[in-house]
């Protein structure tokens, strides 16, 4: 359908789906439906901009600071009818809500994928009815990259490889042979991108560096996982002296297991300490750090919603916004024992985390 035939055909379907809105619900049977913000186009705005966000669910800290980001971005305020459905962790709830946002003929949809593959068949049906995707967040693998208008999101491979070069220079700053590290992986969801990636970057490493990578475990990207997973990695692996979580959560879900059975944590390797690692930066994770309990983390930043937004304003404004969107990411430490790590001779500086550091983030 031609675009502005299809906008027009949207207002028509639009209005029996405000009407249901306003019941309480909005669509996508079985999954975590929820209409945030009511169709009233801020003052100057041309139309309200209906918007369908497939979000993974609510596993982890990261994941809420993503949807209020999401939420505070497409306000009605703003000029937006945000339509947000939570998959609960499930694909297959996801290609339902896509499924539901064609049908109710939203502007835009906007997916943030559990796992990469699966979803040729699905954004066929929204390219046919004429609506751009945006993908944001984890990656999808498609055999037609016009399938979707544009990515925004994090570089896990980037985020792992540089969170090893950290494990690689604190060793040897602190004399430890690089075979002497034993580590464990608490991973996140199988097939998606941050534990496809982060692994990738871990595994890398291990080659270079011999590392001994002592066992895998699902950690899913949730606390009492990694609570789990820790607990079956320390009796099979009772040696281990590093835990490489797939992200903060995991890794609090971790350090419960471990501190329950009496395993010292911390940086001191040479002393028997556990040295846990981690991805997110959460505000939670980094007080680990300044804590002591996680040694380093990798950020993966969550607030892609007005990275979003900037991408819809720029396809409104008919431009054609960039495919692929890295985020500039950092890195954290308790101190400037490693001062910087390079890859792929970029380099990046380790920041010293502090209170003040702690409260001037937004997740
Ligand atoms: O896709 C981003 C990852 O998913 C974050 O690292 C994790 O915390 C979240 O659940």
């Amino acid at each position: 359908m031609h675009r502005k035939m299809r906008k027009k055909a949207a207002v028509a379907i639009l209005l029996p789906a405000f009407l249901l809105a306003s019941c309480g619900k909005t669509g996508g049977q079985g999954t975590g439906g929820r209409t945030v913000s009511s169709a009233s186009p801020a003052e100057g705005n041309q139309r309200t901009l209906t918007i369908g966000f497939a979000q993974v669910g609510e596993e982890s800290d990261w994941r809420m600071a993503n949807s209020r980001s999401i939420e505070e971005t497409f306000t009605s305020a703003h000029g937006y009818h945000l339509l947000f459905e939570d998959a609960q962790g499930s694909a297959e709830n996801q290609i339902t809500s896509i499924r539901d946002f064609i049908q109710q003929g939203v502007d835009y949809i906007v997916l943030e994928p559990v796992v990469e593959t699966g979803w040729d068949t699905v954004l066929e049906e929204a390219k046919e009815a004429n609506i751009p995707v945006i993908v944001a967040d984890r990656k999808i693998e498609v055999k037609d990259d016009s399938l979707y208008t544009a990515w925004v999101g994090s570089d896990c491979l980037l985020e792992g490889q540089k969170i090893c070069q950290w494990l690689k220079l604190f060793a040897d700053a602190r004399g430890i042979p690089q075979t002497d590290l034993r580590i464990v992986n608490l991973q996140g969801t199988i097939g998606s991108t941050p534990q496809i990636e982060r692994e990738k970057g871990l595994k890398e490493a291990c080659e270079i560096y011999h590392w001994n990578l002592l066992a895998q475990e699902r950690g899913e990207f949730t606390q009492a996982k990694g609570r789990e997973a820790m607990a079956e990695l320390l009796a099979s692996h009772p040696d281990l002296n590093v835990v490489y979580c797939d992200n903060d959560n995991s890794a609090f879900g971790a350090l419960e297991t471990l501190q329950k059975e009496g395993r010292k944590i911390g940086t001191d390797l040479a002393n028997g300490k556990v040295l846990v690692l981690s991805f997110d930066g959460t505000n939670k994770g980094l007080r680990c750090i300044l804590n002591g309990t996680i040694g380093c983390i990798a950020e993966c930043n969550p607030l892609h919603g007005p990275r979003i937004e900037s991408i819809i304003r720029d396809l409104e404004e008919g431009k054609q916004p960039e495919k692929i969107q890295y985020v500039d990411e950092e890195l954290f430490a308790a101190d400037n024992t490693v001062p910087e790590v390079s890859v792929n001779g970029t380099s990046y500086p380790v920041k010293a985390v502090t209170g003040q550091l702690i409260s001037d983030r937004g997740f």
